[in-house]
C-alpha cells in the first residue's frame, strides 16, 4: 500500500510548514460541520423521515415496511439457517435457539467483484454453491431447514408470511444484471433449484439493519433500532404504524437522504467526485458521505487535489494515487489508530530532514482521514438524533431511554466513529438516552430470529390474516362520507348511517336537580337506577342501583311479554324504593337504534345484538312501556325520555367534564353520538345551534362498503346472526362478536392441523364457548399465555406453548383490527367537529363505555394511539364513564323535566283566564314575536292555547 518512496517530499523550510498546514486546513474546511449545520441535517433526515412514511417509497429515504412486528420474547426456539448478503463478505450460519440461549455455526465467503457485477444468476448460483458447502460442512445436506436471508440492500416486500422481497435497487459495490425489481427470494428459491442437491425453506428476507436490531434485541429488550455503519449505512426501527398491530420495524434506507438535493450545501467537491464515479451516480448521497464503502476514496480524492495544488509529494501525482480504490477505508482506521503510517519511515534511512517531511505527510495524511471519518460519525449522529427523537414524539415521551443495536466494520474498527457518533446523538437530542450496543454475531442470528418468529405466528397470519390488517386512513374517509351523506335529507334514505336527532341539545350545565328513576336496558345487563340530584353547596349525585336478569325467551319472546317484565321489574324496583306512591319522571336508556321526533318518543327502526322480541320494530317504545304499566295499575311513571346508551354516557360524562361532545359505546355492541350543528341536520327544522346525533354507526358497510375486507369469518357470524344483513361493522368490532371470530379462526386452524395438532373438541365446536372476555385475558401482559392455556384447556384441548402463542396472536389480531376500525370512525367524527368549529387544534372530551373498552387490557391505549395519530391536531381527552348511562339519561330527564314544570305552570295561569276563539286569535296577532321566542321553551302550550279550536 504505501507507495511512499515515490512520494518524498525534501528541504522543508519551517515558514513552509506553517503555510502548508494552514492550506491543508482550508481545503478541510468544508468537512467541519458547525453545530448549525448538524441541527440542519437533523431536521431534514427528520423531514425525510416523514415523507418517507407518508410517500411510500417515492421519496429520498424510502421507509420500506418490513413486516417485522415486535423483537424477540425469548420465546423463539429450533434450528435456523442464516444467509447473510451484502456486506464485506457473504456469511453462512446455522442457528440452534433454545431456552433464550443461541448457538452459532457460521462460514464465512468471499463474492468475487466480477460475481457481483456480473449476471443476476450468476451471482445467486455462487451463493447456493457457498450454502451448499456450508450445509455440507454442517452435514445437514438433508435437512431441508428453515431459513432466513439476511439482504443488505433496499427491497420491497408485501409481507413477511409471502417471503419476497422485490429489489429497488443496488447499493455499494453490486450491480448484477437482472435483478432490480426481481423478487430476490425467488431467485435465490431457484439458483437452490438448479444445483438439485438441497432444499431450504425461506421463511423470512430482512434487510441487515433489522438482523442486527433482532440479534440485538436478543440481548436487550431496549433495542428498537439498528443501525449499520459498514460498507453501506442504513437505519431501522420500530415505527407506530396503523396497520394490525401497532408498531412494525421500518427499513429507512436513510443513505438516500440528499438524493433530491437536500445536502447539497455540504457536499464537497471531492464528494462529487466520488459520486461521479461510483456505480449509481446520484444516489445515496448520504451515504456517500459516511459509510466504508466510500470514505477512503474521499480520502484520496483530496489527498489528489492537495498533490495537484503541490502541497504534497513535491506536487508529484503518481499512477497508484490515481487508482480508484486504492486507500481503503480500513487504511482510514487504521492510520488514525496509529497502526499505520502513510509513509514508512523504515525506508528513510536515518536522513533526519527526511524524516521531518514524512511525519509531516503522515500528519496531514491523518488530519484528512480525521476530517473525513469525523464528518461521516457527525452526520450518522445527526441522523439518529432525528429517528430517536422521533421514536420519543410517536410515544408522546418527554425523555426516552432506547437502544440502538450496531453492526458493520466503520463502527467497529475505526477508532473514534463510535465515540464522536454517540456524543453528536447525544447533543442533537438531548431528551434521549441512546446507548450503542454492538452486536456481536451479525444480521444473520437476527435474521433466524425473525424467521422464528415467521414461523411461529407469520405463517398462520399470511394464510389468515392478511385480509384482518386494515387501512385506518381509507376507512377513516369512507366513514367521513357516511356522516355526510347520513345527515342529508336526500341521501339520508339510502345511507347507512341513520344519523338519528336525539332531540338532546346542550350537555348537563349543572342547574339539574331532582328525584329521577332510570331504565337502562340494552347492554349486557338490565339496570333500573334512582339518580337523585341535589344542589346543596354543589351540584351532587346519589345513585342507587338493581340488576335485573332478561332471560333469552323475554328477549326474544313478544314485545308485550318484553315491557311486561320491564315493567314488573320498575314495579320491585319502586316497592324496594318505598317510592311505588310517587310519579317520579323516569329517563329510559333504550340502547338500539330509534327514529325520535321529540325527547319522550322513540320508535324502534330495528332490533341488534341479541334483542329480537316480536312486535316491537316501527313501535313507539315509550307507548309500549306505559301500555305495560297501565296494566299492571299498581304505580305510576312519568317517562319523559328516551335516550341512546352513547347519549346517557356523553351525558354521564358530561356531568364531570363540560367539554364532553361525543359519547362511543364499545361494548356488547357499538355506536357513537356527538353534538352537531343544527344547520348541518337536515331533517330538523332550525338552524341555530347543536344537537346531539346518535350516528349508529354499527350499521356502517351495510350498504357495501366494507365488503372489500370482510373475512370469511365475518361472513359466517353475520349469517349466523339474528339480523343477517345488517349491523356489518358492529359484527366485526364488537364485544358481542368478538369472541366468536376467534373461535372460528380456531377451528379452521385446527382443521387444517397448524393449531391443537388437528384435534377439534365439542367444545371448540360450539357457538359461544369462546367469549370477548377470554380474549382480554389472553392478551394480559404477564399472564396471557397461562390464560390461554387455561381457557384452551377447558375448551377441552391440551396445548402447547407454541399453541397458546398462535392463540394469543390470534386474539390479538382480532382485537387490533377492532380498535383500528373504531378508531377510523371516531377520528371521523373528531375531525367533522373540528371542522365544524373552524379551529386549528381542536379540544374536546370523548365519554366512553362498554365492557370490551373497560376489560381489554391493551384495548383503549391502542384506540387512543390510533386516534391521535389521525387527527394529530387535536387533544383529546378519553373520559371513562364510570357509572354507566343511567345517569346521564336523568340529566336528560331533568332538563325535559324542567321544561315540562314550566309548561304545566303557564298552561295553569292561561287556563285562568278562559279566553273565548276570538280573543285568543287576537293575542295570536299581537303576540307573533313571543311566539318566535317561547315556542322554543314551551312549544305545546302556546300552540294549544293560541290555536283557535
Ligand atoms: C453485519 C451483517 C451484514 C452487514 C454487515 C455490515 O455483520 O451481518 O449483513 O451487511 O454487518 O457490515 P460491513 O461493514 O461488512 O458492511
Ligand atoms: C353502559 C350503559 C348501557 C350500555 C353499556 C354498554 O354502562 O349504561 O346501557 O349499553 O354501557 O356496555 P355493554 O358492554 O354491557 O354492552
Ligand atoms: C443498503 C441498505 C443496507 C446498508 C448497510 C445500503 O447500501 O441500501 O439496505 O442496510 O447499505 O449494509
Ligand atoms: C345499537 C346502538 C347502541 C349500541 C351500543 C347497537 O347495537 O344499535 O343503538 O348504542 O349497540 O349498545
Amino acid at each position: 500500500m504505501c507507495h511512499h518512496n515515490r512520494f518524498l517530499l525534501l528541504n522543508v523550510a519551517k515558514s513552509d510548514i506553517i503555510s502548508l498546514v494552514f492550506q491543508v486546513d482550508e481545503t478541510l474546511c468544508p468537512f467541519k460541520l458547525s453545530q448549525e449545520q448538524l441541527q440542519l441535517v437533523k431536521a431534514r433526515m427528520r423531514a425525510g423521515l416523514e415523507a418517507g412514511l407518508k410517500t411510500k417509497g417515492s421519496s429520498a429515504i424510502k421507509m420500506l415496511p418490513s413486516y417485522v412486528y415486535r423483537t424477540p420474547d425469548g420465546t423463539e426456539h429450533g434450528k435456523y439457517l442464516a444467509l447473510d448478503l451484502g456486506g464485506t463478505n457473504f456469511r453462512a450460519m446455522m442457528v440452534n435457539f433454545k431456552r433464550q440461549n443461541a448457538r452459532l455455526y457460521h462460514k464465512i465467503y468471499t463474492i468475487p467483484l466480477e460475481i457481483m457485477q456480473g449476471t443476476g444468476e450468476e451471482l445467486f448460483d455462487h451463493i447456493a454453491q457457498c450454502v451448499s458447502d456450508f450445509l455440507d460442512y454442517m452435514g445437514m445436506k438433508n435437512a431441508h431447514l428453515p431459513a432466513g436471508f439476511t439482504f443488505s440492500f433496499p427491497c420491497e416486500q408485501t409481507a413477511i408470511d409471502t417471503v419476497s422481497g422485490t429489489l429497488v435497487s443496488w447499493t455499494k459495490g453490486y450491480k448484477a444484471t437482472d435483478c432490480e425489481g426481481h423478487d430476490v427470494v425467488s431467485m435465490l428459491r431457484e439458483a437452490i433449484k438448479r444445483r438439485n442437491e438441497f432444499d431450504l425453506d425461506i421463511v423470512a428476507v430482512v434487510n441487515d439493519t433489522v438482523g442486527t436490531m433482532m440479534s440485538c434485541a436478543y440481548e436487550d429488550p431496549q433495542c428498537e433500532i439498528g443501525l449499520i455503519a459498514g460498507t453501506g449505512t442504513n437505519v431501522c426501527y420500530m415505527e407506530e404504524v396503523d396497520a394490525e398491530l401497532s408498531k412494525m420495524c421500518i427499513n429507512t434506507e436513510w443513505g438516500g437522504l440528499g438524493d433530491d438535493g437536500s445536502l447539497d450545501d455540504i457536499i464537497t467537491p471531492y464528494d462529487m467526485e466520488v459520486n461521479q464515479n461510483s456505480i449509481n451516480p446520484g444516489r445515496q448521497r448520504f451515504e456517500k458521505l459516511t459509510s466504508g464503502m466510500y470514505l477512503g476514496e474521499i480520502v484520496r480524492q483530496v489527498l489528489l487535489d492537495l498533490t495537484r495544488g503541490g502541497l504534497l509529494f513535491r506536487g508529484h501525482v503518481t499512477e497508484t494515487l490515481k487508482t480508484p480504490g486504492i486507500f481503503e477505508t480500513k487504511y482510514l482506521s487504521q492510520i488514525e489508530r496509529g497502526d499505520m503510517i502513510f509513509c514508512d519511515l523504515a525506508n528513510c534511512g536515518t536522513n533526519s530532514l527526511l524524516s521531518v517531511a514524512i511525519m509531516i505527510m503522515d500528519f496531514i495524511v491523518m488530519q484528512v482521514c480525521g476530517a473525513v471519518s469525523r464528518r461521516a460519525a457527525q452526520l450518522c449522529g445527526a441522523g439518529m438524533a432525528a429517528v430517536v427523537d422521533k421514536i420519543r414524539e410517536n410515544r408522546g415521551l418527554d425523555h426516552l431511554n432506547i437502544t440502538v443495536g450496531v453492526d458493520g466494520a466503520l463502527y467497529k474498527l475505526h477508532p473514534h466513529f463510535s465515540r464522536v457518533l454517540k456524543d453528536t446523538t447525544e447533543v442533537l437530542a438531548p431528551q434521549c438516552n441512546v446507548t450503542f450496543l454492538p452486536s456481536e454475531e451479525g444480521s444473520g442470528k437476527g435474521a433466524a430470529l425473525i424467521s422464528a418468529v415467521a414461523r411461529q405466528i407469520g405463517q398462520h397470519r399470511g394464510r389468515y390474516f392478511s385480509t384482518w390488517r386494515v387501512s385506518v386512513c381509507a376507512h377513516n374517509i369512507q366513514f367521513r362520507r357516511e356522516l355526510a351523506k347520513g345527515l342529508g335529507r336526500d341521501t339520508n334514505p339510502t345511507a347507512a348511517l341513520k344519523m338519528l336527532p336525539t332531540f338532546v341539545r346542550s350537555i348537563p350545565d349543572g342547574s339539574e336537580k331532582g328525584d329521577f328513576i332510570a331504565l337502562d336496558l340494552g347492554g349486557s345487563n338490565f339496570r333500573i337506577l334512582r339518580v337523585k340530584v341535589s344542589h346543596e353547596k354543589k351540584q351532587t349525585v346519589q345513585m342507587e342501583s338493581q340488576i335485573y336478569d332478561t332471560p333469552e325467551d323475554i328477549i326474544h319472546g313478544s314485545g308485550t311479554r318484553l315491557f311486561d317484565h320491564v315493567a314488573e321489574c320498575l314495579g320491585d324496583f319502586m316497592e324496594k324504593q318505598n317510592i311505588k306512591d310517587k310519579k317520579l319522571p323516569v329517563g329510559f336508556t333504550f340502547s338500539f337504534p330509534c327514529q325520535q321526533t321529540k325527547l319522550d318518543e322513540g320508535f324502534l327502526i330495528t332490533w341488534t345484538k341479541r334483542f329480537k322480541a316480536g312486535g316491537v320494530e316501527g313501535m313507539d317504545v315509550v307507548k309500549l312501556l306505559n301500555k305495560a304499566i297501565k296494566k299492571r295499575g299498581d304505580y305510576d311513571a312519568d317517562i319523559m325520555a328516551v335516550v341512546n346508551d352513547t347519549v346517557g354516557t356523553m351525558m354521564t360524562c358530561g356531568f364531570d367534564d363540560q367539554r364532553c361532545e361525543v359519547g362511543i359505546i364499545i361494548g356488547t355492541g357499538t355506536n357513537a353520538c356527538y353534538m352537531e350543528e343544527l344547520r348541518n341536520i337536515d331533517l330538523v327544522e332550525g338552524d341555530e345551534g347543536r344537537m346531539c346525533v346518535n350516528t349508529e354507526w354499527g350499521a356502517f358497510g351495510d350498504d357495501g362498503r366494507l365488503e372489500d375486507i370482510r373475512t370469511e369469518f365475518d361472513r359466517e357470524i353475520d349469517r349466523g346472526s339474528i339480523n343477517p344483513g345488517k349491523q356489518l361493522f358492529e359484527k366485526m368490532v364488537s364485544g358481542m362478536y368478538m369472541g366468536e371470530l376467534v373461535r372460528l379462526i380456531l377451528v379452521k386452524m385446527a382443521r387444517e392441523g397448524l393449531v391443537f395438532e388437528g384435534r377439534i373438541t365439542p367444545e371448540l365446536l360450539t357457538k359461544g364457548k369462546f367469549e370477548t372476555k377470554h380474549i382480554s385475558a389472553i392478551e394480559k401482559s404477564k399472564e396471557g399465555l397461562s390464560k390461554a392455556r387455561e381457557i384452551l384447556t377447558r375448551l377441552g384441548v391440551e396445548p402447547s406453548t407454541d399453541d397458546c402463542i398462535a392463540v394469543q396472536h390470534v386474539c390479538t389480531v382480532v382485537s387490533f383490527r377492532s380498535a383500528n376500525l373504531i378508531a377510523a370512525a371516531l377520528a371521523g367524527i373528531l375531525m367533522r367537529l373540528k371542522e365544524n368549529k373552524g379551529v386549528a387544534r381542536l379540544r374536546t372530551t370523548v365519554g366512553i363505555d362498554g365492557s370490551l373498552y373497560k376489560m381489554h387490557p391493551q384495548y383503549a391505549r391502542r384506540l387512543h394511539k390510533a386516534v391521535r395519530r389521525l387527527v394529530p391536531d387535536t387533544d383529546v381527552r378519553f373520559l371513562l364513564s364510570e357509572s354507566g348511562s343511567g345517569k346521564g339519561a336523568a340529566m336528560v330527564t331533568a332538563v325535559a323535566y324542567r321544561l315540562a314544570e314550566h309548561s304545566r305552570q303557564i298552561a295553569q295561569i292561561l287556563s285562568e283566564f278562559r279566553l273565548t276563539t276570538e280573543q285568543l286569535l287576537e293575542v295570536r296577532k299581537l303576540s307573533q314575536w313571543c311566539v318566535c321566542v317561547c315556542v322554543c321553551v314551551f312549544p305545546c302550550v302556546l300552540c294549544h292555547y293560541l290555536t283557535p279550536s
